[in-house]
């Protein structure tokens, strides 16, 4: 049975790829996850405000107002280069010891710092880059316009400066989500993943405190993703991730089914063990198998609404008694 993929124009043995997370900054692990059937890795992201607080942590015996002159430009820029230099070796060391393709992963907050990073990546031998650029619009002055140009001023530069791939990971929440995708899709990336799940809120109601609410995905997350997997795929110029709430094989079925090139898994694999991607990978045989499909190109895309279509499952929202068979 062929699972063979074609995602970002890399080509994989399996459409189930390993989302950016922990399990994927340790190199013993991704060689775990290869063995057990990956298609393909996404290293944990290296985060620009990890750096910043790397040299904070470091440099608080030299504090630019303290007048060292140029010191602390000096040793802040030693304490970057030291942080993202462990990262890239993680990353290089990843692509000595496997063979399916190792995808970078940046998330930043400066221009200037998208740019830099992206160019490092590219240097350390990996075959894509993932931009992780779920933004959460927390300030109320700002727009839908001013998270547009933030993505397109950062995307256009990237594709005139670097030669991997490059795909864009994005968060669930916009007011026109078809327009931003399929405008994203245009832009000349290869591959948009949908999508990023941000940490939760909670409150601990004893103390009275903020808190993180669980990491982990549940299962009933994926619907949204499916929807709109389903939604555009057949509208857009790039490859789609799906990504939120995969749990099974059945999942990674429907979500090829509707439209997804490749299916990243994260929660999954932490609750249940990296091995588990032997189960999903053959899961998803045995599906092709019963059905009589031997390779994905024959099913991909089955159950993608038509872009004319106007009257699909996937674009109810409402319960309504007619239409969605509830009382
Ligand atoms: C512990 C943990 C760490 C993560 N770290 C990253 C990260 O560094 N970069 C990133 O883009 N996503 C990160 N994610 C998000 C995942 O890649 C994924 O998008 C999200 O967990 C939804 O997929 P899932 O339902 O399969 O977990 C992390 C998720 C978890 C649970």
């Amino acid at each position: 049975m062929n699972t063979k993929t074609k995602y970002l124009g890399l080509e994989l043995n399996s459409p189930i790829v390993v989302g950016s997370c922990g399990l994927t900054a340790d190199v013993e692990k991704m060689v775990q996850m290869e063995a057990a059937g990956a298609g393909a890795v996404v290293v944990k992201s290296v985060f620009e405000e990890q750096i910043i607080h790397d040299i904070k942590r470091n440099t608080h015996m030299v504090a630019p107002t303290e007048n060292y002159g140029d010191s602390y430009e000096y040793i802040a820029q030693h304490v970057a280069d030291d942080s993202l230099e462990k990262h890239f070796s993680m990353i290089r060391e990843a692509k000595r010891r496997l063979t399916i393709p190792v995808i970078g992963s940046i998330n930043c907050f400066s221009y200037e710092n998208w740019l830099t990073y992206a160019k490092k990546f590219q240097d350390t031998g990996c075959d894509a880059l993932e931009l992780n650029m779920a933004i959460l619009p927390y300030e109320t002055s700002t727009s839908a316009d001013d998270v547009e140009r933030t993505f397109t001023q950062i995307i256009n530069t990237l594709r005139k400066s670097i030669n991997i791939p490059i795909s864009i990971k994005v968060g669930p929440y916009f007011t026109d989500m078809a327009k931003q995708m399929q405008q994203l899709s245009w832009m000349g990336i290869q591959g948009v993943t949908m999508f990023n799940k941000s940490v939760q809120v909670d409150i601990d109601i004893e103390n009275e405190t903020l808190k993180n609410a669980s990491f982990l995905s549940t299962h009933e997350e994926m619907y949204n993703t499916l929807r709109w997997v389903a939604l555009l795929c057949r509208k857009m110029r790039c490859d789609i991730s799906a990504s939120t709430g995969v749990y099974t094989a059945d999942d990674v079925v429907k979500m090829l089914l509707g439209g997804a090139t490749t299916v990243q898994v994260v929660s999954c694999l932490y609750k249940n063990g990296i091995d588990t991607l032997r189960e999903l990978n053959s899961g998803l045989q045995a599906w092709m198998e019963k059905k009589g499909y031997d390779n994905i190109d024959k099913f991909r895309g089955k159950l993608a609404v038509a872009p004319a279509e106007k009257a699909s499952i996937a674009m109810r929202t409402q319960f309504m008694k007619y239409f969605a068979e509830i009382v």
